[in-house]
């Protein structure tokens, strides 16, 4: 474990995106030497000029091409999708390590489905098992740029983990305490009908703070970046209307009568959070169960007066 310098400088790649927003309120709370860049990931020669003038000594990805109004909209542009989300992020990554700086990726958890191995209600997906989603190409992209098969030397290598200045943050279905058109609670709540699946989620209220302790003490590695356990949509719209929206009445479907009306699939699964939960316990930082966490969540919403 690294000692946490009074040095640190953070720089938040994708400075107008919505988790870049939530970090840069959270360090500068913390009176932290924070500064955001819009500067595209894939410009290699913009990126280094950005580094060299900016000097942080940790970066925060929070840049991705991450659709609107959807995921959706990458199958339709696949192009710009792999050029932020493989080429521009192993850039800025590269980038990075050549000027040994420490950079914090955040990824996506949405890269595993259900399997046989992994049933609703059994052990979750842990952070070396190979993704198995690949119903959309957002979600592709996301997964390859982590891991690639060599079939030549018969060997698994993962891009990012190779590079020895990464900490990779897999976040699921975000959730804020406000709602905001990004969040999770939002989104499912603006639907005609929604599936009932539990899955994994992020509380970023729980989970950001957590990343800057990672970050600044130069941890390394990937981490599946969510609250333990997993919770369903109809519990999740339950509590909302318990605790924020009284009158809120929502109607289910069923995943095939979903697949009609999106374009890209979406993922379902349940992370293991174990390395998670074990590493901040080093820091004693703990994190609430999915559950409990929403419940939280949205008692902060309410006093917001966030309906
Ligand atoms: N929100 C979610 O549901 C979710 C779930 C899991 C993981 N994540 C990941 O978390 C990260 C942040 O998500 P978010 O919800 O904050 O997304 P967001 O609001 O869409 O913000 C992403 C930001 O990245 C910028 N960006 C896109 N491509 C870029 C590039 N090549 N170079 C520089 N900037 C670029 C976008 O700018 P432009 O609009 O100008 O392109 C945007 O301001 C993303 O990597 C996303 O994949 C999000």
């Amino acid at each position: 474990m690294a000692l946490v310098s009074p040095k640190n400088k953070f720089l938040i790649w994708g400075g107008n995106g919505w988790v870049a927003g939530h970090l840069k309120m959270i360090l500068e709370k913390q009176g932290k030497d924070v500064v955001t860049t819009t500067v595209r990931m894939e410009d290699r020669e913009a990126v280094l000029k950005t580094l060299d003038e900016l000097k942080p000594t940790h970066v925060l990805n929070a840049a991705g091409c991450t659709g609107r109004p959807n995921v959706d909209w990458c199958e339709d542009n696949k192009e710009a999708t792999i050029r932020s989300n493989v080429i521009g992020s192993l850039n800025l990554t590269d980038c990075c390590y050549l000027k040994g700086i420490h950079c914090t990726v955040f990824a996506t958890g949405c890269i595993y489905e259900y399997d046989e191995k992994h049933e609703i209600g059994g052990e979750g997906f842990r952070e070396e098992e190979e993704a198995n989603f690949a119903g959309s190409f957002y979600s592709a992209t996301k997964s390859k740029v982590e891991e690639v098969e060599l079939s030549c030397a018969n060997e698994r290598v993962w891009i990012m983990k190779t590079y020895p200045n990464v900490l990779i943050l897999r976040l699921r279905m975000p959730v804020s305490d406000d709602l905001h058109a990004r969040n999770f609670v939002t989104k499912i709540s603006q639907y005609d009908r929604v599936v009932d699946i539990p899955n994994s989620n992020t509380i970023l209220t729980d989970l950001l703070p957590a990343s800057i302790i990672l970050a600044e003490n130069s941890e390394l590695g990937v981490y599946n970046f969510t609250n333990p356990g997993a919770i369903s949509h109809n519990e999740v719209l339950s509590l909302f209307k318990k605790y924020v929206r009284p009158d809120f009445e929502w109607k289910n479907f069923t995943i095939e009568e979903q697949s009609k009306v999106i374009k890209a699939g979406r993922s379902n699964c349940m992370l293991d959070t174990s390395k998670l939960v074990n590493k901040l316990k080093e820091y004693g930082y703990t994190i609430p169960e999915i559950h409990d966490a929403y419940e939280q969540c949205f008692i902060r919403m309410a006093q917001g007066r966030a309906t």
